[in-house]
């Protein structure tokens, strides 16, 4: 809704009156603000009133009087547009905040900190707003991986990307040209995926690949914009001894879940005999994955049942009636709902219901913790949000499967009622996603739960929440991940473990056309007539 977005205050003009004909520049501080949770919007207006009291007291001071004048402005997550290219037509279009004097523009998050406004103010007058450039805290990959389409620059430990919660600054030129780049009427620009995953590297890949240092050549002959990195942008408050610049923007990382904070927040105490596990597995990997939940989060996960295309009493594994496909699990999810309920029953205590995979860890005491502040009465629907098409009408959220979804059991109701597959081999968690916002259930996300392994993402961006999940074995020891992540320590050591063998079957690109490929995503929505298999 465009009139979500408000212009909390444009002032100051520390135009200190007639100062000479040289008009001030125009400094824009955007905080980008999710819907979810509450505690996030609570974080978004006190930034802002953090900036503009510094505001004010610089003004006191007389310091940078008519140098620049201040905007603040609290964007409202439009839409599905999460991610920075999908708002900027809206920003620009309707909101008028982003206008051709606009020389900087500081993109914040919820959890971003403005230490000082003065310092800040102080290095933008060092850079240069007419160059396209934007600054911000490098991340860099350790491999190519799957969370960034394994972007396959020769070298990927050398393609930086903003970490947003730090904050990212624009120059004015940088952002008006993107502004025009994603305008409806808009150029050729090159979109290398219908898929939002990490918004930020998307961000940092489609500003290299479409955005010239010279102004005279429309697309980038040899790369384009790079993000530059800024030492006073930082990961964390905490300075790093003998540094020259000091942090003035940082991120603020979450506090550490616990028991004790869930009763401070006077949530509904939530245990792990709260939630139901349903875990998809297949025969060929009982032996294999199943061991290894046995052996670290089964401990904690007393309803946890394994649905799989066989039943096997020996674990026991319950039969779906579903052969295993290669592809999408539509079929099978719905089955696994639908033998979930009829399995939980009547057992009030079930307040929740988790879709988890069997390579997919746990740490179900955090999990449980989040899940107090969630009113389990009503529809929610929380997990690692993904997007597909934003930029299309016919775009939608959704929760990534591997790294698990949560659904409330009203919800889990819902779905069985009103939720259906275009086909037994679609993509189960787009499918999902899709048909809940047909019902107007949102996508909320949950920091923490990830789709990939604790390799797959900058180390900066895992200090910043205790995580919830990670997924995937392949490359990577997942006992020590669950000790190392997931603060696990109650390894089961009777459940029996069977050599690991398992590899990617045809390196990474295999695992990521097996679930993800835009190809089945096309397919879902243009072969299929999606619309016309929701029972609406
Ligand atoms: C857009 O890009 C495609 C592929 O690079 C090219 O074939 C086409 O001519 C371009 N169209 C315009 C209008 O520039
Ligand atoms: C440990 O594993 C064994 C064998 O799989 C199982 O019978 C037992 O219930 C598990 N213990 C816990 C606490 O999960
Ligand atoms: C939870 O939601 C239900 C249904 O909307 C409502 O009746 C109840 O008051 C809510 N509980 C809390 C603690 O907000």
């Amino acid at each position: 809704m465009p009139g979500r977005i408000c212009v909390l205050l444009v002032l100051l003009c520390l135009v200190s009156f007639c100062r000479g004909s040289e008009k001030p520049g125009e400094v824009l501080l955007v905080v980008a603000c999710p819907p979810y949770p509450l505690q996030a919007r609570n974080e978004c207006s006190a930034l802002s009133h953090s900036v503009l009291e510094q505001q004010r007291a610089l003004v006191l001071a007389g310091i940078f009087s008519g140098d620049f004048v201040l905007k603040v402005h609290v964007m409202h997550e439009l839409f599905n547009y999460w991610t920075l290219v999908d708002a900027l037509p809206h920003l620009r279009a309707q909101a008028r905040v982003l206008g051709a004097r606009t020389e900087w523009i500081i993109w914040c998050q919820h959890n971003t900190r403005v230490t000082s406004l003065r310092g800040l103010l102080e290095q933008l007058r060092r850079q240069d707003p007419r160059e396209l450039s934007f600054y911000g805290h490098a991340l860099y990959d350790a491999e190519a991986t799957i969370i960034h389409h394994f972007s396959n620059y020769q070298d990927p430990q050398r393609f930086p990307y903003p970490m947003l919660s730090a904050g990212v600054v624009f120059s004015g030129a940088l952002l008006r040209r993107l502004a025009d780049l994603v305008a409806p009427n808009g150029h050729n620009i090159s979109l290398h995926s219908d898929f939002s995953i990490d918004a930020s590297h998307e961000l940092a890949r489609f500003i290299f690949d479409n955005v010239s240092p010279h102004p005279h050549i429309s697309t980038p002959i040899s790369g384009g914009i790079m993000l530059k990195g800024a030492s006073y942008i930082c990961p964390t408050a905490a300075s790093v001894p003998h540094r020259k610049v000091a942090c003035v923007l940082h991120a603020q990382p979450e506090e550490p879940l616990t028991s004790l904070g869930q009763r401070r927040n006077g949530c509904q105490h939530t245990t792990g005999s709260h939630i139901y596990f349903a875990i998809k597995t297949c025969a060929k990997f009982h032996k294999e994955r199943i061991p290894i939940i046995e052996r670290t989060w089964a401990a904690d996960a007393r309803n946890r049942r394994y649905y799989s295309d066989v039943a096997d009493a020996s674990i026991p594994t319950i039969g779906t009636g579903i052969p295993n496909v290669q592809s999408g699990h539509c079929a099978k999810m719905m089955a696994i709902l639908r033998l979930s309920l009829k399995d939980i029953g009547e057992q009030q205590d079930i307040h929740w219901l988790m879709l988890v995979d069997d390579d997919t860890l746990l740490s179900v005491p955090r999990l449980s913790v989040l899940l107090c502040r969630h009113n389990a009465s009503e529809l929610v629907y929380l997990g690692q949000r993904y997007g597909y098409r934003l930029h299309a009408p016919d775009g939608f959220n959704y929760h990534t499967g591997g790294a698990g979804i949560v659904l409330s059991m009203p919800l889990v109701r819902l779905i069985v009622e009103r939720c259906s597959c275009p086909s037994a081999s679609a993509p189960d968690d787009m499918i999902l996603g899709y048909c809940l916002q047909a019902l107007g259930v949102p996508a909320m996300p949950a920091a923490g739960l990830h789709q990939a392994r604790p390799q797959d993402y900058a180390g900066e961006l895992l200090q910043l929440q205790p995580p919830l999940s990670f997924h995937k074995f392949w490359n990577t020891d997942p006992e020590h991940t669950y000790r190392r992540w997931l603060g696990g320590s109650l390894v089961n050591r009777s459940a029996p473990l069977a050599p690991h063998q398992e590899q990617p079957a045809a390196g990474p690109l295999h695992t990521m056309m097996g679930r993800h490929s835009l190809a089945a995503g096309v397919g879902l929505l243009q072969e299929t007539g999606l619309g016309k298999h929701l029972d609406l």
